[in-house]
């Protein structure tokens, strides 16, 4: 590991600094609209399908290229390439970091210590197809010769966030025949609420762990072994037509009983969080069909293709990491709202917490040195306009500053009745209506001119000047899921390069799994744990007597 100068050292750094208590100590969007009314049509880039303005942002051109100076300088761009090229750039892990390699083409070569991994992708992507098509049109059935009409996707974490988030994202496009389920809590509930009202003889269940050791994961799908088995009075062959598994692991997989005949392979330089475009896909890919998958990942390339070639001024993943830094860094943002006015995108910013929070929750850099700087914001939000009726409140007139996504549609998707279309209007307007409420508020004179007696104005006053990205497609399509994925992917990337962070490991998982293992055994045999802290200590022993009431 070579030692790069620190992040805050850097003149660049220093620059926005600056910039920051020079000129924009107040920034303010009305000020800066009305200085610049061009920025409206300036301010915008387009990548794919996606229409992304960033006018309402609290910058201006100079901000802009000082925060390009600054991603030129941490050599953003020279580490993309290597991401691409297949370098080891997750440093911690020693592996490469290939999901653009999952979508890339069947022509392309993409090469992993000499390695062409480009064919072993398709091979699986057609062994996936094969297997999905079966399942669809019945061809695959149970043990007892049953049609399966139910799939239970057992996963946690990377394996089970994006396949959930696309299947609800998706779900107009997905066979409605058939009942898709994800089960990822070890709380014995969420197995227990997904299988209560299935048949079994027509239930697929598909195990995906990327390592096959999750415990969740684990401790669920023998579970759900049981609940099988019971059916079938123990018959072990039942497992075979009942259970697939998604992993980089076959020795666990054929250790936990399911033939490897039956496994869908994905491969070390796969992070979970970046994985869901991969085997992970299958159960989503078995919802809309190989066709509509293969839509969505022609998505993904399309940015990915973009954040390869597009200048860094129209590049639209800089730009939207460049804008988190400012806010961050120097505007003391501590969290970072998304906010999308689709029903169907309702798990999307869980999915986004997850590829951000896991990727940029560090405070080491790459040579280990403890960080100077803010590194990944708490990422959070729910679907409009639900929101709006619950916590916009504090975007709106609370003391914290919170950039928000917000990501609309022009037509909705699905057979919707005339009278349901109809609502996307209304929907829309509550979007537009609120970045323009958040950008330019109401101020105490325009409150005053409504009538408003004098003790209420304070109070019915909007400050403003709450930065937004609006983000605009067509329609929620396969293609659109990839590529506003991919955007936010290589979004989480440039802010890791600039922050001189391993996006790609997530050490700080770690420790929880190991106490929760030394733990269990005072729990449930009332073992001593050696070492346990007096807080934790007593916690443990009310649980013990609370359970015995
Ligand atoms: O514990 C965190 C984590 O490792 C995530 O990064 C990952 O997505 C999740 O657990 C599940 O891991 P696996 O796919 O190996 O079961």
């Amino acid at each position: 590991m070579s030692d790069s100068p620190k992040l805050n050292r850097r003149p660049e750094w220093t620059a926005l600094a600056d910039h920051r208590t020079d000129a924009m100590a107040r920034p303010d969007l009305r000020e800066l609209f009305a200085a610049d009314p061009g920025r409206a049509e300036r301010y915008v880039v387009r990548v794919g399908d996606l229409r992304i303005d960033y006018s309402k942002h609290l910058v201006t051109d100079e901000t802009l290229a000082l925060l390009q100076d600054l991603a030129a300088a941490t050599g953003v761009f020279g580490l993309r390439d290597a991401m691409f090229r297949g370098e080891r750039i997750n440093i911690t892990e020693d592996r490469a970091v290939l999901h653009t390699a999952l979508r890339a083409p069947r022509d392309a070569v993409v090469e992993v210590d000499g390695e062409n991994v480009v064919p072993k992708v398709h091979a699986v992507l057609d062994k996936m197809a094969a297997f999905a098509e079966k399942v669809r049109s019945g061809e695959w059935t149970g043990h007892s010769g049953r049609r399966i009409r139910n799939v239970v996707n057992i996963g946690i974490g990377g394996s089970d966030l994006g396949p959930a988030m696309a299947y609800e994202a998706l779900r107009a496009f997905t066979d409605r025949s058939l009942t898709l389920r994800f089960v990822s809590n070890v709380d014995g509930a969420d197995l227990h609420e997904a299988v209560r009202d299935l048949d079994p003889a027509e239930t697929l269940f598909i195990v995906a762990s990327k390592t096959f050791t999750t415990i969740e994961t684990i401790t669920n799908a023998t579970s759900a072994r049981s609940w099988l088995l019971d059916a079938f009075e123990g018959d072990e062959k039942a497992v075979a037509k009942h259970f697939v598994a998604l992993s980089t692991n076959a020795e666990k997989v054929s250790g936990f009983g399911i033939d490897t005949a039956n496994m869908f392979e994905f491969w070390d330089w796969v992070g979970g969080r970046y994985s869901y475009d991969s085997a992970i896909g299958l159960s989503l890919m078995i919802a809309i069909g190989p066709d509509r998958f293969r839509e969505m990942l022609d998505g993904f390339r399309i940015v990915d293709e973009h954040f390869r070639n597009a200048e860094a001024p129209a590049n639209a993943p800089l730009l939207l990491g460049l804008l988190g830094i400012w806010y961050g860094d120097f505007l003391d943002a501590q969290s970072h709202a998304v906010l999308p006015y689709s029903h169907y995108l309702s798990k999307f910013t869980a999915y986004l917490q997850q590829l951000d929070m896991e990727s940029n929750g560090k405070s080491v850099d790459r040579e280990g040195r403890e960080v100077e700087w803010q590194t990944g914001p708490v990422v959070w939000g729910t679907p409009g306009t639900n929101g709006q009726h619950a916590y916009y409140q504090l975007i709106h007139q609370g003391t914290k500053l919170i950039p928000a996504d917000f990501i609309g549609f022009a037509r909705p998707v699905g057979e919707l009745s005339e009278g349901l279309k109809a609502q996307h209007d209304l929907l829309m307007a509550n979007f537009f209506a609120q970045t323009q409420a958040l950008a330019f508020g109401k101020t105490p004179d325009e409150v005053r001119a409504e009538g408003v007696p004098e003790e209420l104005v304070p109070h019915k006053t909007f400050r403003g000047n709450h930065p937004t990205t609006t983000i605009l497609a067509t329609e929620l399509t396969p293609s659109v899921l990839g590529q506003l994925i991919a955007l936010y992917e290589h979004k989480v990337f440039v802010q890791g390069a600039v922050w001189n962070i391993d996006s790609f490991d997530q050490w700080g998982v770690e420790l929880g799994k190991v106490l929760a293992k030394r733990v269990e055994p005072a729990l449930t045999e009332g073992a001593d744990v050696p070492g346990l802290d007096p807080s934790t200590a007593a916690l443990v022993a009310a649980y013990r007597e609370l359970k015995e009431v």
